[in-house]
């Protein structure tokens, strides 16, 4: 059985032990003897139980906390990465505009993860919440934009100037307003889109947001180093994104999709935060933008 050191006490404890170190608080000194004894008993009463190797990984050590802020952690592919990543073993702020929804998402998230409601487009709200949270390991930028689709002979430009104001602009603002606060060894990720890349018709000025900061990412991974900048490029993800479509109207478009792409479904907002998450800790990817689109940009 392999021993690690408890990061508050700095106990000798098997997986077994860490796993019951919370309940010795209630039950007294733990060893493995006793914690075999109360895991048994907690069993019985239906308590659940992780191995701590099983969600860190081997080598892990529960003195290592990375800080990571998410900006647009409150929904969709931003949530996702907030709740993978609180489950190993980050500290996790997220950011959204929306006060409500900012709770509940906290509320769901649970007591490891904090919030706070501010508008990233929003230079000196965005300055003063970065000041409060201080220093972080890793951003994330997931905030999204949805204007700028459409036929080019029909695209408003206007439109696709909001949509530039959306997404291309707050991303950057973020990335560039947090470099004061960011670890010199961690590393920033942009969540792109798949239309930098995907060719579909009516998706050249989504295209050009997305494929702007795309082509910025390496770059920018020169420019800032140590600080590695990667980019995750999602497909079709199923996400409040789509909200603008009715039920029904989303329900059909999805299974269009499901059906044109290799994989043969839509995207879940977790097949973008594992690779977020392996962008955050693989201290070895620089400059470099992933696809997770099941193949979509590979064309018929
Ligand atoms: N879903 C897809 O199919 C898909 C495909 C390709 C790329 N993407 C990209 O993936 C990223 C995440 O999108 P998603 O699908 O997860 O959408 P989502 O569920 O709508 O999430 C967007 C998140 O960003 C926050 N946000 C948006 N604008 C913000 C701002 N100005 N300031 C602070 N927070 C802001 C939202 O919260 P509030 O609304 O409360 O602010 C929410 O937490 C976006 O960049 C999107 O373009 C999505």
């Amino acid at each position: 059985m392999k021993f690690r050191k408890f990061g508050n006490t700095g106990e000798s404890l098997s997986a077994v032990g860490l796993g019951c170190t919370g309940m010795s608080f209630a039950y007294g000194p733990t060893n493995d003897d006793e914690s075999i004894k109360i895991l048994n008993r907690s069993l019985e009463l239906g308590i659940n139980f992780w191995d701590t190797a099983d969600m860190y990984g081997n080598g892990h050590n529960e003195e290592l906390i990375s800080k990571v802020l998410i900006a647009g952690g409150t929904s969709g592919i931003g949530y996702a990465a907030a709740k993978l990543l609180s489950l190993k073993n980050c500290s996790v702020t997220v950011l959204g505009r929306n006060k409500d929804k900012l709770k509940e998402a906290l509320w769901e998230l649970g007591g490891n993860v904090k919030g706070i409601a501010v508008d990233v487009c929003n230079a000196d709200l965005l300055k003063e919440t970065l000041s409060k949270i201080g220093q972080i390991d890793h951003l994330v930028i997931a905030v999204s934009g949805a204007k700028g689709a459409g036929l080019f002979c029909d695209l408003d430009l206007k439109l696709l100037r909001e949509g530039f104001e959306q997404k291309f602009f707050p991303q950057l603002q973020t990335a560039q307003l947090a470099l004061n606060y960011l670890n010199k060894n961690g590393s920033i990720t942009f969540i792109t889109a798949g239309s930098s890349h995907s060719k579909l018709i009516g998706t050249s000025g989504l295209g050009a947001i997305n494929g702007g900061l795309e082509i910025m990412v390496p770059i920018l991974a020169k420019e800032l180093k140590p600080v590695r900048v990667n980019a995750v490029s999602p497909g079709v993800i199923n996400t409040p994104w789509w909200d603008f479509l009715s039920p029904a109207k989303k329900e059909e478009t999805f299974k269009q999709y499901a059906e044109a792409i290799p994989v043969g479904r839509i995207g879940e907002p977790e097949d973008v935060a594992t690779i977020v998450e392996t962008l955050i800790k693989n201290s070895y990817i620089t400059g470099q933008v992933i696809a997770v689109d099941g193949g979509l940009s590979l064309g018929k």
